[in-house]
């Protein structure tokens, strides 16, 4: 049996939620190595929507270990909200489901203000992000300046911690025409919220070496998606954390054997929330039914998502930068009725034909789409179970995207259901 990594082949939001809250039924941990509460997972079972930002989504099932790794961002006032908003709904999360890695990255309130300060900032490039404080907290991490989930229990180091920040921090905000932190309100602030945070607190990567010696069954959980990639992704239009699986085994403690399999979630079109270039978007009413059909608005930020068709190259340089082994196919449904589908097999730019996406911004911002017309079906997909529901003219289409992205099809979704999935190769066996 493999261990799985799942993550986003896309600009995020593919449903990876949905099939990581599949796949671990089997699984015995689930595990997220980056990002932070930008993410967001819509979960549907048996009509019960949950809503996951931060927690890995296993957490939902009981009996799982649900690992928050020390590649991830954790805001300790949005994690008490987001387990509070859980439990409330019958989710058991103690701490012997839950463990957080205590080499992880605390985002502070003056994270966020200061990711919204530069967004409204006129003379900056807007990036169009989340406003959660991702970017300045892995840039205080990078900077050797953060504070740690560890130090969080040591109030004399966090002390020192906290003036060694601001001397950073309060330098900057007076250049933005912000107020300076007050050191002794944040550190008030901190040890308030710390137990919250402190009752999770473990070695995660001894827990999974645990794991491995045990051979358990470990998913690792991605966020965001390769195109929001820090360093293959669309530059600087991305997140600031490495989303592809290769950071699975850093984010988590493991090393890169680790991951057996990486099976890619692809949505059947293409969507983006935020700034930023896309090639294939549509910006009329095909776009317009396809958000509408698919429910393409953000659960972090309510914004609508932009959607085009499918673009292959982007998704082929996915599979290649992110070695993933095979996809999940997801929202099939939502192209249910279209007479004709559209699907991006190069770019032009200039007299010049583009196999690939290039890494220049003017560039990513200029090529135009080369299409190939694919015929539509006018059967329903939606809540399909098995392949042989699947109309004689969607299985091409999904037989058409496997050869393009040069990776084989895994799964396919046909709606937000749990159930509502169809099993092609199994990632576990592989
Ligand atoms: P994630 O960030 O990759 O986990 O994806 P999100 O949860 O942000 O966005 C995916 C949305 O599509 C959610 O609202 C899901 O409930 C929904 N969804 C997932 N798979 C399918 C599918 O196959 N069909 C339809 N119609 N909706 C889906
Ligand atoms: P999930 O896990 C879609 C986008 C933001 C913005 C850029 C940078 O649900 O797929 P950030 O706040 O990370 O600094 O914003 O990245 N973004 C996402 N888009 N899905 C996500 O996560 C995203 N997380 C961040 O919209 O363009
Ligand atoms: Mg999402």
């Amino acid at each position: 049996m493999a261990n799985v990594a799942v993550v986003g082949s896309q600009w995020g939001d593919e449903g990876k939620g949905k099939l990581v809250d599949w796949l671990s039924e089997r699984a015995d941990v689930v595990v997220r190595f980056q990002g932070g509460h930008n993410a967001g997972h819509t979960l549907v079972i048996d009509g019960n929507v949950y809503k996951l930002s931060l927690l890995p989504s296993g957490v939902v099932r009981g009996g799982k270990m649900s690992i928050i790794g020390n590649g991830v961002v954790i805001d300790p006032w949005a994690l008490k909200k987001e387990i509070s908003t859980l439990r409330a709904q019958g989710v058991v999360i103690d701490k012997e489901s839950l463990k957080i890695a205590e080499n992880a990255t605390i985002i502070l309130p003056l994270h966020g203000e200061l990711d919204a300060l530069r967004e409204d900032a006129t003379a900056a490039v807007k990036i169009g992000t989340t406003r959660r404080g991702i970017g300045p907290a892995y840039e205080d991490k990078i900077a050797r300046r953060a504070i740690r989930v560890s130090d969080l229990g040591n109030e004399a180091l966090l002390k020192d911690k906290i003036a060694t920040l601001l001397m950073h921090h309060n330098a900057l905000r007076k250049g933005l025409g912000a107020d300076p932190i007050d050191g002794d309100k944040l550190l008030t602030e901190l040890l308030e919220i710390a137990p919250e945070v402190l009752e999770f607190s473990d070695i995660v990567w001894r827990r999974l070496d645990e794991a491995r010696k045990a051979r358990k069954l470990v998913l690792f959980e991605g966020a965001q998606g390769a195109m929001l990639d820090n360093d293959h992704g669309t530059y600087p239009f991305v997140t600031s954390s490495n989303t592809l699986a290769g950071q699975a085994a850093v984010g988590s403690g493991v090393g890169p054997g680790a991951v057996n399999y990486v099976l890619g979630i692809t949505k059947a079109y293409t969507t983006r929330v935020g700034e930023g270039p896309f090639p294939t978007e549509l910006l009329d009413e095909v776009g317009q039914g396809l958000g509408e059909r698919g429910r393409e608005f953000g659960v972090v930020t309510g914004r609508k998502r932009r959607c085009g068709w499918f673009d292959a190259v982007m998704v082929r340089q996915a599979v290649k930068t992110g070695g993933i082994s095979g996809i999940a196919l997801t929202k099939l449904d939502v192209l249910d009725g279209m007479d004709e589908l559209k699907v991006c097999v190069g770019y032009r730019l200039g007299d010049q034909t583009l196999d690939y996406y290039p890494s220049n911004m003017i560039d990513q911002a200029k090529v135009e789409p080369i299409y190939e017309t694919l015929e539509g079906w006018k059967d329903s997909t939606f809540g399909a179970r098995s392949w042989d529901d699947l109309p004689a003219t969607a299985v091409k289409y999904i037989r058409r995207v496997e050869e393009l992205i040069e990776a084989p099809i895994a799964l396919v979704s046909t709606s937000p259901e749990r159930e509502d999935t169809i099993l092609v190769r199994d990632p576990f066996s592989d």
